[in-house]
């Protein structure tokens, strides 16, 4: 867990730092006040505002939907709850068409209260420029959740030796480029134990085997709280809509039983 007084560049430099330590870094995503401050009490390495918040909490079909207003809302709260954790927001889809455009976004959610930012794609112009600025930035490679209309579904990457070849190359260009980890989504077990091996920057892997440097999942498929969506790799560690459910039910059991005449 991560006290103050760290300045974000310190956090990232820690993150970094883990790999060279044999240290596993455990990241989890937060897009509210009371999970943001629970996964800070319980001391996770890194949390995420992801823009899987458009799924998990807005209800929508992929993060396509997912505007820079949502991130900026969510950031807040998140960092309402986590004060000091080293907190990380995504920059949302379309909004980094641009260097400039994606420079302002970073500024926007750095301004409400992220210490960092994660991209998606081996953008390294944008990188750069975000780095340049003295924005600690986290790229995001293999399946981009941004593109999936584009490529019809979530499939895994890195099967092939030529999908293998091309990813390592972005990591590395990731990696010139400045960014201080990279999450590698989806992509096949061995070629993510290959990127973790040939990367001096860690790997934060989302079902994508267990060679990586540390591990990132979306909280409502950690502890059960999506129980209509749960991806493969997930193993939650717990069933919070069993308990939502359960607390409902006895609520309504209980209003029906002590219903009565008014009584102080
Ligand atoms: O948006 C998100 O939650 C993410 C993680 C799945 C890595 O990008």
């Amino acid at each position: 867990m991560v006290t103050p007084p760290f300045s974000p560049l310190d956090k990232a430099a820690r993150i970094r730092a883990m790999k060279g330590a044999g240290q596993q870094i455990a990241a989890l995503t937060a897009y509210d006040y009371p999970t943001a401050r629970l996964l800070e009490e319980s001391g996770v390495d890194l949390i995420l505002v992801g823009d899987s918040l458009g799924m998990v909490v807005l209800g929508f079909p992929d993060t396509t939907s997912v505007t820079m207003e949502h991130m900026v809302h969510h950031t807040a709260a998140a960092r309402r709850g986590a004060r000091d954790a080293f907190l990380v927001a995504d920059l949302p889809f379309g909004a980094c068409e641009t260097t400039e455009l994606a420079l302002a976004a970073s500024h926007r959610l750095i301004e409400a209260g992220a210490d960092a930012v994660k991209i998606e794609g081996a953008r390294d112009a944008e990188i750069r420029g975000i780095v340049a600025a003295g924005i600690p930035l986290m790229a995001h490679l293999g399946m981009l959740p941004q593109r999936v209309r584009e490529e019809g579904g979530y499939r895994i990457k890195g099967r092939t030796d030529g999908e293998a070849d091309a990813l390592l190359a972005q990591a590395r260009a990731v990696e010139a480029a400045g960014a201080f980890a990279v999450v590698l989504e989806l992509v096949e077990a061995d070629t993510a134990a290959r990127i973790t091996r040939e990367t001096a920057i860690p790997t934060i892997g989302i079902g994508s085997g267990t060679a990586c440097d540390g591990q990132i999942l979306v909280t409502h498929d950690l502890i059960g709280l999506l129980p209509w969506f749960r991806p493969r790799f997930a193993r939650p560690e717990a069933d919070v809509a069993q308990h939502i459910r359960a607390a409902v039910a006895a609520f309504r059991d209980r209003t029906a039983r002590e219903a009565g005449p008014a009584q102080n």
